[in-house]
């Protein structure tokens, strides 16, 4: 103040001014603050087995949790991704990647990860661009921190999360993390190895089931909770925890559904523990299964094992699972014929041939005079499990609405009780039209 006044209007503007001041001071110290470019030498090649390996990471001196530290990594060149990995640096096991920032948006050499006094974390690119930023500026967080759990947190003075990594899943959700109804509710499987898009299987937590989606549309698992009516309010989030078994010695690995307002809670079994598996972890993968692996920090040359895995090929005989693999969509790549987690056949004109991973089916074009249909008794396609066609309506009418859309390789026609056409297969938005893809045989 260039001129000290005692009158009280002026008083008040000084407390005013002091008092935002004072809101706008909850910053972050600037010891907390950080800088990080991603250039400089790669991590260890020598270190044996990064998951999606080969491939280049930079570690970030940044204060973590063993067995979590967060990293730049690439699996296509300058094309990196900001992600948080597990397993120690002394293991001799495989690290895993389980929770990225920019999935779909790699940035280059030189991009930087920079937690400035405003409380925002951001991703830029050498150029300026902004990849991934949590939006925080300004919301009283005062420091970064990587939990025990895996959980990244922004916090505020008070200890409170005011951003966590755990909100956000990208196709795993570690002990403790959570899907949400109204938040983001769906795992999106990673493309492949090499490309980190999102690929075409998502696991989704909707306000009456858990659903898994092949081409966002065609159902090919989901839950029947007899938990979910009309008094329990429904679905409101799904965490991955530990149960008590009740039949069984040791825990069981769960995913934990909470309904809106009810107590008993719908919960899917995923195989016993047999150690310490706060550690643990559901991924969706390449190829649209679920496996729980957990993690055992004694342990050093095989530190993670395989818990659960949704799809399997023991379910029948021993109940471990969900479905056999013949339930995956491209089980048998695109057009094979599945039996018991088998592929045990190619469909074509002459007859079933053998399979082999060159069998597909030929588009037919769109002139009508071009192709005619051939039959395959007796097989299903993967999502009339879950879900039911259209009709009743007769062969004819089903064979003209193929027939008049260029892209529909084929048609379902299901004769039991009631008749139906299984014409989920002409997803709108895909491509490539019809996918015939896993069959099942009767
Ligand atoms: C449960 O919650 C839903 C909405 O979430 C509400 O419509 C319903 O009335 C509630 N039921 C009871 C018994 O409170
Ligand atoms: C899940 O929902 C329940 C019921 O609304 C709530 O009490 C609980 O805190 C939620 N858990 C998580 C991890 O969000
Ligand atoms: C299991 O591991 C977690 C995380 O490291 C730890 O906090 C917890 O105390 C361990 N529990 C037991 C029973 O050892």
């Amino acid at each position: 103040m260039a001129a000290a006044s005692s009158s009280s209007s002026s008083l008040s503007l000084v407390i005013f001014f002091c008092f935002f001041l004072f809101i706008s001071e909850a910053t972050v110290p600037p010891s907390n603050t950080f800088h990080f470019e991603n250039s400089g030498d790669f991590g260890d090649t020598n270190e044996i087995f990064t998951e999606y390996a080969p491939l280049d990471y930079r570690i970030l001196r940044l204060p973590f949790a063993v067995p979590f530290t967060l990293c730049f990594y690439n699996t296509t060149p300058n094309a990196y991704t900001l992600a948080l990995r597990m397993g120690r640096q002394a293991d001799r096991s495989v690290k895993r990647w389980v929770w990225e920032a920019n999935r779909g948006r790699p940035v280059g050499e030189n991009a930087a990860l920079s937690f400035g006094s405003d409380g925002n974390l951001v991703l830029t690119d050498a150029d300026g661009r902004i990849a991934w930023q949590t939006n925080t500026d300004n919301k009283g967080v005062v420091g970064f921190a990587i939990l025990p759990n895996g959980n990244i947190v922004l916090r505020d003075a008070a200890g409170r999360f005011v951003w966590q990594s755990f909100d956000y899943p990208t196709d795993t959700l570690l002990y403790g993390q959570s899907l949400r109804v109204g938040g983001l509710n769906k795992l999106v499987s990673r493309a492949s190895v090499t490309e980190n898009v999102d690929g075409d299987y998502s696991f989704v937590l909707e306000p009456e089931r858990l659903a898994l989606y092949y081409k966002k549309t065609m159902l090919y698992w989901s839950s029947t909770f007899p938990e979910v009516n009309k008094a329990s309010g429904g679905l409101v989030n799904a965490t991955l925890e530990i149960a008590e078994a009740e039949y069984s010695d040791g825990n069981y690995n769960s995913l934990r559904c909470r309904l809106a307002n009810a107590s008993n809670e719908p919960t899917v079994l995923l195989g016993t523990n047999r150690y310490n598996s706060t550690l643990s972890y559901l991924r969706l993968g390449i190829d649209g299964n679920l496996r729980l692996y957990g993690y055992r920090r004694e342990a050093n040359a095989v530190a993670w094992s395989l818990l659960y895995t949704w799809f399997n090929r023991e379910w029948s005989n021993s109940l471990v699972g969900i479905e056999d693999e013949c339930q995956l969509p491209e089980r048998c790549g695109k057009f094979g014929l599945c039996e018991d987690s088998q592929c045990v056949g190619c469909p074509t004109p002459k007859g079933v041939y053998a399979w082999s991973k060159d069998c597909v089916a030929k588009s037919p074009g769109c002139q009508a005079s071009g192709f005619r249909y051939y039959e395959v008794k007796g097989v299903d396609h993967f999502t009339v499990k879950y879900s039911s066609g259209t009709g009743p309506v007769d062969q004819k009418a089903c064979e003209s609405k193929c027939t008049k859309d260029c892209k529909c390789l084929g048609y379902f026609y299901h004769t039991a009780g009631s008749i139906e056409v299984l014409d989920r297969l002409r997803a709108e938005n895909v491509d490539e039209g019809w996918e015939l893809n896993a069959y099942r045989i009767h």
